[in-house]
């Protein structure tokens, strides 16, 4: 008797769900509670790069796997996330193109948005480590001013003004209209509460990828 019942148990604590009908969140594997986090996994998109694997490489597998979903119009968006963010999340690892390219997953490489190297990011500045990007205590003034920073710094090294900055600033193609997005983009790699993560995977809703995202 006392056997059904802890066989029971157990069978219920594998399945992962309660004997109601709470839909089954998979069992995750990650440790990471972010916004960003529930848009990854309900996407199953690429967390972090493979084994000698390039920023480049991930970031163009990461672009493969979003055309899928849009193709097939199965793009999922968690609560917290909507249409802006979502283009701001493509803007932040677009790394080639003429507009709305932040170049940003050169340096600031998933899942902790950062390298472990040193950059020079500024005019006449010593190169400086990369931080992570997760759970910034920056207010949105600050993380806009930074971004804005950044612009100006791409456009010197561009302009042959500043050689000593990181090659990668180079390709980085943004300007003032971009800063609100990725602002609000950084904003979903702070953590949520395990409980409200779970939620935000439950409450994913498919974004409409039928109209004009192919160029954005
Ligand atoms: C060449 C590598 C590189 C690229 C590309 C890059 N960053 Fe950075 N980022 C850095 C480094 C290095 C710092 C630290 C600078 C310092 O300490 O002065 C930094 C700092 C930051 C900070 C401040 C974090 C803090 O804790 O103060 C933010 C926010 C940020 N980057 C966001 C971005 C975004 C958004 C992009 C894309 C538009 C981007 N970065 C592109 C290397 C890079």
């Amino acid at each position: 008797m006392t056997q059904r019942i802890l066989l029971g148990i157990l069978l219920l604590a594998l399945s992962g769900c309660t004997p109601e009908t709470k839909p089954k969140v998979h069992r995750l594997v990650s440790t990471k509670r972010a916004i960003y986090d529930a848009f990854v996994y309900v996407n199953r998109i690429p967390e972090k790069p493979e084994e000698g694997e390039t920023a480049e490489d991930i970031a163009g597998r990461i672009f493969g796997r979003l055309a899928n979903q849009e193709g097939r119009v199965l793009l999922k968006l968690p609560a917290g996330m909507d249409r802006a963010s979502y283009l701001a999340f493509k803007t932040f690892f677009r790394y080639e193109g003429e507009k709305q390219v932040g170049n940003c997953a050169a340096c600031h490489s998933p899942a902790e948005f950062a390298d472990s190297k040193t950059h020079v990011v500024a005019r006449g500045a010593k190169a400086m480590p990369t931080p992570s990007l997760r759970n910034l205590d920056l207010t949105s003034k600050e993380l806009g001013k930074v971004i804005l920073g950044k612009i100006a710094a791409s456009n010197l090294k561009r302009a042959g003004e500043a050689d000593e900055i990181d090659d990668a600033y180079s390709a980085i193609r943004l300007d003032k209209e971009d800063v609100p997005g990725l602002v609000t983009y950084l904003g979903l790699l702070n953590d949520v509460p395990d409980e409200s993560f779970r939620d935000l995977i439950l409450e994913a809703t498919v974004l409409d990828t039928t109209g004009d995202l192919e160029d954005q």
